[in-house]
């Protein structure tokens, strides 16, 4: 159930690695590979102490008591999100006693987006949050819609803040994304080709700053198995996917974490690690409502699963975090 997974990598980084590279190139042709998940080989230094973030997703308000209720004499809408309440509640608490260096919450945040009871509750408990742990939020499709539209980001825009941007935290550069107008960004052409120059300029941005981590964040994983699998419901979209895989390649990103499928799953591409974050909300697989913790180090980053029970537990022992999570 508990899933650990590791990301032990080199990073190009300086014009001594980019030296290295050639160097390495000519040793091992095979390391050219022409498949949409190439490796880029890497260096980086080792020198900054180790911290921890915590990645969120989908407490999608609203879900579970969703469907409409038939009986023999009427239809009832369920208008009933306690369910997610009980865990988005446990999964600010486990938080609040981590302490994490941050929070990134890969979407989903309501089920509905025009629910003023949803996006209340979802205020009310993100107040609990210890005001010294920054929270990063993003859009899911539950947020800004399957097919978005202006009037959509700017609804999610107006409540909650930009839906892309950057930060940094010590030696990791994070880039928030927005995976909804790159999966469908019929209705908005021009905001979809604005963000994939931005995000070109970020991953550039973030070689000049010579950090040891370029993680990305967004809610919709690229793909499920493969990186030329048919978009649907579940990925994005085939078209709009290569454009951003060559850019992390190109780039030397690390890992993109997301949500969306309500479960964990681990992919690779390259030498890039895809990780799919299981719900806060209501699960849609084996594994229980909880939250990733990711650890930091100069040379590598590792992640661990934990259910909302687990969190809650190791929260009450400060020695037992950060969780040294091991490598694959
Ligand atoms: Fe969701």
């Amino acid at each position: 159930m508990i899933a650990i997974r590791a990301i032990m990598k080199i990073k190009v980084r300086t014009v001594a690695a980019l030296f290295s590279l050639v160097l390495l190139i000519a040793a091992e042709p095979a390391l050219l590979r022409s498949s949409a998940c190439g490796a880029e080989p890497t260096a980086a230094p080792a020198t900054a102490e180790p911290f921890f973030f915590i990645q969120m997703s989908d407490p999608q308000l609203g879900l579970t008591a969703n469907p409409l209720f038939f009986s023999r004499f009427e239809i009832t809408w369920i208008d009933d999100f306690t369910a997610e309440t009980a865990t988005f509640e446990k999964a600010i608490e486990a938080a609040n006693r981590m302490r994490p260096a941050f929070i990134v919450m890969t979407g989903d945040l309501v089920n509905d987006a025009n629910h003023d009871g949803q996006l209340a509750e979802f205020e009310r408990i993100r107040a609990k949050l210890s005001p010294d742990i920054p929270l990063y939020l993003l859009p899911g499709n539950h947020d800004v819609g399957n097919h978005p539209t202006r009037k959509s980001l700017e609804q999610y825009r107006s409540r909650f803040g930009n839906d892309w941007y950057s930060f940094q935290h010590g030696n990791v550069y994070g880039i928030v994304i927005n995976s909804e107008i790159v999966n469908d960004p019929k209705k908005v052409a021009d905001e979809a080709a604005e963000q994939l120059a931005w995000f070109e300029a970020e991953l550039q941005k973030a070689q000049r700053e010579d950090v040891a981590h370029i993680l990305v964040f967004q809610h919709r994983p690229l793909f499920i198995e493969s990186p030329d699998e048919l978009g649907w419901y579940f990925n994005i979209s085939m078209r709009h996917r290569g454009a951003y895989l060559k850019l992390l390649r190109k780039y030397g990103v690390d890992g993109v974490f997301s949500g969306h499928l309500h479960r964990n799953i681990y992919r690779e591409c390259g030498d890039i690690e895809l990780v799919t974050t299981g719900a806060i909300g209501m699960p849609m697989g084996d594994d229980p409502s909880g939250f990733r913790v990711v650890e930091v180090f100069e040379d590598r980053i590792a992640h661990r699963y934990l259910s909302l029970d687990e969190a809650l537990e190791l929260g009450d022992d400060d020695a037992s975090v950060p969780l040294a999570a091991q490598p694959r």
